[in-house]
């Protein structure tokens, strides 16, 4: 698509490049030592540093820390998402935001394009989360940036939606414990955190507009979409990002009851909260409902907040409230203790940061089927055919907007495979053109089929259906009709209709598994490596099954399934997804059994233990997942998963594995209330290796009923519920003119979409590996 030279202007800061911001100013350690700022270098306690600070600042430069410095329609350049302007005076270094979720983005180069987050989830496993979250804060910092904006913790609703593969999947337990782990590994580099999107941010449609608006009731809200963010806060996350959409009619980025009641008093949130980008549609009443920092650009936050202070209608105190919110996680993180090292130039990406990728990518990727097709064996493997445009050229490591990512290169499974024939002296084939028959005739001589389709999907537009194209449809039926032996590859960012498929012998969804995409998927199809990644989202038989499936759902925005998104919809209507939630294939076999509930634990929570069992002949990772129902007389409470472990065991190895329910995990949200509570009874407990396998039964037992968080406080005095008047909001379009029309073209854009985004510098192409030396297949 061409877009008019005005509109891509308003569009661009939306995802695709970076904005132009102001210069930082550092400060090297040995000035800051003789400076006047006795808090840098201290080892006082942030706090006590950052009133230190506080004490020293005129208003002038407060105002100056919450907001950023770009102008809405300044020309764009390959500088970071943006930036929060240094203070010379007062040793402040810039806050220098970058993108995003999947490595760095902004179209940087010179960096790893790591899996899309929904691999990384896709792997169960808090360890590799948290080395992904290392490789994005190291990278951040090599680029000159201290704040990252991830990890996003978005609940996958919908596989419709264009941020679907930015998602970390439909249920909050997986999606916290792993962006906790994440969020370590960043904070660990000593660059900040974001958790975004809060909240109840599930589709791109309407996106920034007054239509988009997630209708969602209090229990759903608390259970579902708020809950990754208590784990996360009491993680220690710098940061949260507000949303694009409205909450119950209120933007979430002037909404008191988000922001302030729930996340900075419920769950006790110390740092600060950041704007979407041009996401603000108020100055006072966003101010009032705790948004401490507008990004990137300056218009709610300068001339309209001081004059909001003059009126008395911002009080002082929240003024520093904000400040020191800001300030703080940046003296906890160390950014004003060290020199500033990194410029966006800088060339990141390392031989370990890779390697990080491809072990995401392998341990992500879900074997969904296997009819005894895979691992291939060499022997009887003597010719293959690799085809789809998807394999070469049209290879997918990224999804698009700003959590797109480039590569330097992709290795394609077309390069891969193609080597592995030489190596192996298969004879190799390949094609990557649109025509059926063609597809068909090539893959019907050889020992194995492998097909590769993809689907590309992106921030600021959701798809419409879950096909893939007709292309890929036409050339699946074919091919799997021409060779029985038919390997299939989703290269997806989220669940697709998998019926064209049906006659193939295995199916892998990679998702986008970055840039190393060709070189895992040939060890894994060679069982060099062993496939152990479980589903964090369902595949649904079809569309008409979906918990959104009704327009006035999705994109409507009317959340009426409430608790029932993902795993817990299907079992509440009896539906048989395709493929479940939690589940996924390995080359070995795994057996569960001997399940013990323990007894309770003085911080309320229950061991369950279980032996697991590589029952198999080769090693393997298999997740054990704890599920738990409530007890009866808890209305309308879905089974959910409450714990998990990923353990890898050697042929025949078995071991003891250890999860734990806690008081909390036990709870349900009660709107009486407004708080989490445990309830007295039997709470039946359920252990499997997927939402839908669940072999072993314990019970918990809770003898009383017992509150298990803070209430939600009420909004503080004097404010609204979050929107500035009629009047205001049009005096706050005018005066902001420029970022009402840049809010205008982010919505503009979930109808239309933008551009595809290059995939890598050196762009993938439809030529076999140099290395192939294998005969072709005739
Ligand atoms: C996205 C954010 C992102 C920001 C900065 C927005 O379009 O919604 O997730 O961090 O842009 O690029």
């Amino acid at each position: 698509m061409r877009v008019r030279p005005a509109l891509a202007l308003a569009l661009a800061p939306l995802a695709l490049t970076a904005l132009s911001v102001g210069p930082g100013v550092a400060v090297p350690a040995a000035v800051a030592a003789e400076s006047p700022c006795p808090w840098v270098g201290s080892t006082a306690p942030s706090a006590e540093r950052a009133a230190k600070l506080l004490a020293a600042m005129t208003l002038d430069d407060k105002i100056q820390m919450v907001h950023g410095t770009a102008a809405p329609l300044a020309p764009y350049g390959p500088v970071q998402a943006g930036q929060v302007a240094a203070n010379g005076r007062l040793c402040i270094p810039a806050l220098t935001a970058t993108d995003g979720p999947a490595g760095i983005g902004n179209a940087a180069t010179g960096v790893t394009q790591l899996p899309a987050p929904i691999a990384l989830w896709a792997t169960w496993d808090r360890d590799l989360a948290r080395r992904y979250g290392a490789v994005i804060g190291e990278e951040a910092r090599g680029k000159g940036a201290n704040l990252a904006l991830g990890p996003g913790i978005d609940i996958a609703r919908d596989p419709r939606a264009g941020r679907h593969f930015e998602d970390l999947g439909e249920d909050p337990e997986l999606v916290s414990e792993l962006a906790v782990a994440e969020t370590h590994g960043i904070q660990s580099q000593g660059v900040l955190a974001t958790a975004k999107h809060l909240a109840a941010y599930t589709q791109e449609t309407s996106r920034n507009t007054d239509a988009g608006d997630a209708r969602v009731d209090e229990r759903t809200l608390q259970e579902l979409y708020l809950a990754p963010y208590e784990k996360l806060v009491a993680a220690g996350v710098d940061s949260v990002m507000c949303s694009y959409n409205k909450v119950n009619g209120v933007h979430a980025c002037n909404d008191t009851y988000t922001m302030t009641q729930v996340l900075k008093g419920q769950m006790g949130f110390r740092g600060f909260t950041v704007s979407d980008w041009f996401g603000m549609h108020a100055s006072v009443a966003s101010a009032n409902a705790g948004l401490d920092l507008q990004m990137p650009d300056a218009c709610y936050y300068d001339t309209r907040l001081r004059t909001a202070l003059a009126e008395k209608r911002v009080a002082p105190q929240r003024l520093d409230g904000m400040v020191t919110r800001i300030v703080t996680p940046m003296f906890e993180r160390g950014v004003f203790d060290r020199p500033a090292t990194g410029t966006p130039g800088a060339r990141v990406t390392t031989t370990a940061n890779a390697q990080v990728g491809r072990d995401v990518a392998a341990a992500g990727t879900v074997l969904l089927k296997n009819d005894g097709l895979l691992p291939l064996d060499p022997a009887t493997t003597r010719s293959i055919a690799v085809i789809g445009s998807a394999a070469g050229r049209n290879a997918l490591g990224s999804g698009g907007g700003s959590a797109h990512v480039i590569a330097d290169r992709i290795t394609t499974p077309l390069q891969a495979l193609s080597a592995e024939a030489a190596r192996t002296g298969a004879s190799f084939t390949s094609y990557t053109g649109a025509l059926p028959s063609v597809a068909a005739d090539k893959a019907r001589g050889a020992d194995v089929a492998v097909v590769v389709v993809s689907k590309l999907m992106t921030e600021s537009k959701d798809e419409w259906d879950l096909q893939l194209s007709l292309t890929d449809r036409l050339v699946l039926e074919a091919v799997t009709r021409a060779n029985p032996n038919t390997v299939v590859v989703l290269d997806t960012g989220a669940p697709v209709d998998v019926s064209p498929a049906r006659g193939a012998k295995a199916l892998l969804s990679a998702w986008y598994p970055g840039q190393d995409y060709g070189t895992v998927l040939a060890d894994l199809l060679y069982g060099r490596r062993n496939p152990s990644g479980r589903l964090p989202v369902t595949f649904p038989a079809s569309q008409a099954q979906l918990p959104a499936a009704a327009r006035d759902r999705f994109p409507g925005g009317d959340h009426a399934e409430g608790l029932a998104v993902g795993y817990r919809w299907y079992a509440q209507q009896g539906l048989t997804p395709a493929f479940a939630f939690g589940s996924g294939l390995s080359y070995t076999t795994f057996s569960y059994s001997d399940l013990v509930v323990g007894a309770e634990q003085a911080d309320g929570s229950f061991p369950v233990s279980l032996t697991v069992r590589n029952t198999g002949s080769r090693a393997g990772s298999t997740v054990p997942q704890l599920y738990a129902d409530q007890p009866a007389g808890v209305a309308a409470t879905p089974r959910a998963l409450k714990d998990f472990a990923k353990i890898e065991l050697a042929p025949g190895g078995s071991r003891r594995v250890t999860l734990t329910v806690t008081a909390r995990d036990l709870s349900h949200w009660d709107t009486s209330q407004d708080r989490w509570v445990r309830a007295a009874g039997d709470h039946a407990l359920w252990v499997g290796d997927s939402s839908r396998d669940l072999p072993l039964r314990g019970t918990a037992h809770v003898a009383a009923t017992t509150a298990t968080s803070a209430a939600t406080p009420p909004a503080p005095a004097g404010s609204t519920a979050g929107n500035e008047t009629a009047g205001e909001s049009v005096k706050d379009a005018f005066v902001c003119g420029a970022g009402g029309f840049m809010a205008g073209g982010v919505g503009l854009a979930s109808y239309f979409g933008l551009p595809a985004q290059q995939q890598a510098v050196v762009a993938p192409t439809d030529t076999t590996s140099t290395t192939a030396t294998g005969t072709q297949v005739p």
